[in-house]
């Protein structure tokens, strides 16, 4: 059976109450149901996981190996910042979505740049929640048409 890796890194446990006029009202353990009732639709297995630490991600990607399909993976702040989880994704070679609530691109000039997009399958941002699913959808669209 498929499976993805859908990862969260830094301050995305604080959805909800963080930044709400940036990020929307919607809690991780939303975004995590959602992530949950597509896959059971899509027939497909999911782990949902977050950590702020950017050791903790890296493993979190190697350990991805071997067991799942692909990798979603909202980075967070790191996604600006981090050679290691580029490096990282670099080294698993499975496909991977780089994810962003928030359109980066209409924001700071310092969230234009991302580190993961290079070595990204595709990049979904500026839909809020409504990424998540979509990235469930595409990467899933993606390794069917691939066979
Ligand atoms: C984010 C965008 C990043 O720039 C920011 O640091 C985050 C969240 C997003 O989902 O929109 O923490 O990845």
């Amino acid at each position: 059976m498929i499976s993805f890796l859908i990862l969260n890194g830094p301050n995305l446990n604080l959805l909800g109450t963080r930044q709400p006029e940036v990020y929307g009202h919607t809690t991780l353990k939303d975004i995590e149901a959602m992530c949950h009732a597509k896959a059971k639709d899509l027939g497909l297995q999911i782990t949902f996981e977050q950590n702020n630490s950017e050791g903790a991600l890296v493993d979190a990607i190697h350990a991805a190996r071997g067991v799942h399909s692909g990798i979603i993976l909202n980075a967070g702040a790191y996604t600006h910042t981090s050679v290691a989880l580029m490096d990282a994704i670099s080294s698993v070679a499975l496909p991977v979505v780089e994810l962003h609530l928030s359109n980066i691109h209409a924001r700071e000039e310092f969230r234009h740049r991302s580190y993961i997009a290079p070595v990204a399958t595709g990049i979904i941002c500026g839909f809020g929640a409504a990424g998540y699913p979509l990235a469930i959808e595409a990467l899933n669209g993606q390794l069917a048409a691939q066979g």
